[in-house]
C-alpha cells in the first residue's frame, strides 16, 4: 500500500532511511554532520550565489525594510542574513530550523535575530505574526508539500508574501547533462576536497538524489495553491534557480 502523502516532495529514499517517519531524524543527524561546513559549500559549490542571489531573490519577492520576517529552514542563516540587509535589521527576521547544529551556526551569525528550533511541517509560531516568509533550498525535506504550505498561510500576516528558492532540473537535454555532472559526478569529491568531511560529501550525495528525484514544479504550484495561497507562480534564474512566490489572501 503506498503510505506516502499526496504532495510528497519526492519518494521515500531508500538507501538513506527506510520510511517516511525516519527523514527527519535522518536530515536532522545529516544537517547536524555537516553544519560547520556548509556555509563553504553554499558558497562557492553554488558558483558563489551565496548572499547576493538571495538578497536579489528577495527583493524581486517583494521584501522591503519595516517588514517582519521568518525564514524557514534558516540552516546556517544565509538568507536570513541577506533578509537582515534588506529590512535593515536582524530584529525583524525570525529564523526557525531543525537541526541544532545549523541553528547555532545562525545564531553566531546572526545574533540579533530571533532563532527557532522547528520544523516547517510544524512552525513553532503563533498565527498571523509576518509579513513576508523565505524558505530557501529546503523544500524537498518537508514530508508533505501542502502540509507545509498550510503552516506557511498560518503564520503570514493577510497579504503576506512567500518566496520558496529551490534548485530545479533545467529545461534540454545539454543543460541536464551537464546538472547531472556537476552535481552528481563533481560535487560530492569537491565538497570532500574543500572540506576534508566525509559527512559534508554524503550530504551532497544525497542532495543529487533528491534534486533528481524532486517533484515537477507545476505540482509545487498546485500544493500551494491547494494550501490556500494565491497568486503562485514560478521565475527560473540561470536555467536552475527557481523562485516560487505566492500570496496570503
Ligand atoms: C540546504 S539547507 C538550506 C539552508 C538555508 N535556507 C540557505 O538558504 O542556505 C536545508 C535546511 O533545511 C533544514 N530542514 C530539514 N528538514 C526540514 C523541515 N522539515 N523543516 C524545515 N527545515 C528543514 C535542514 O536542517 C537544513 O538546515
Amino acid at each position: 500500500m503506498n503510505t506516502e502523502p499526496p504532495f510528497t516532495p519526492h519518494p521515500v529514499l531508500k538507501p538513506h532511511y527506510s520510511d517516511l517517519q525516519e527523514k527527519q531524524p535522518f536530515l536532522r543527524k545529516v544537517f547536524d554532520d555537516s553544519a560547520e561546513h556548509y556555509e563553504r559549500i553554499a558558497t562557492w559549490g553554488f558558483f558563489g550565489t551565496g548572499n547576493w542571489y538571495r538578497r536579489g531573490a528577495l527583493r524581486r519577492a517583494g521584501l522591503t525594510p519595516g517588514m517582519q520576517v521568518v525564514d524557514i529552514a534558516a540552516g546556517t542563516g544565509i538568507t536570513a542574513r541577506a533578509a537582515a540587509d534588506i529590512t535593515g535589521t536582524a530584529a525583524a527576521v525570525t529564523c526557525v530550523e531543525p537541526s541544532a547544529g545549523m541553528l547555532r551556526e545562525s545564531a553566531r551569525r546572526l545574533p540579533a535575530a530571533r532563532h527557532i528550533q522547528g520544523m516547517a511541517d510544524g512552525i513553532p509560531l503563533s498565527d498571523g505574526e509576518f509579513d513576508f516568509m523565505s524558505m530557501g533550498f529546503a523544500l524537498r525535506h518537508v514530508e508533505d508539500l501542502e502540509t507545509a504550505f498550510r503552516e506557511f498561510l498560518r503564520v503570514l500576516k493577510p497579504g503576506g508574501r512567500l518566496l520558496i528558492l529551490d534548485i530545479t532540473k533545467p529545461e534540454g537535454d545539454f543543460a541536464n547533462w551537464l546538472t547531472r555532472l556537476y552535481f552528481r559526478d563533481l560535487m560530492p569529491g569537491l565538497t570532500r576536497l574543500m572540506t576534508g568531511s566525509r559527512e559534508a560529501q554524503y550530504l551532497m550525495e544525497y542532495y543529487w538524489e533528491t534534486l533528481n528525484l524532486m517533484v515537477e514544479p507545476e505540482r509545487v504550484l498546485e500544493a500551494l495553491a491547494a494550501a490556500g495561497f494565491q497568486q503562485a507562480s514560478r521565475e527560473v534564474q540561470a536555467g536552475i534557480f527557481s523562485e516560487y512566490t505566492a500570496r496570503k489572501p
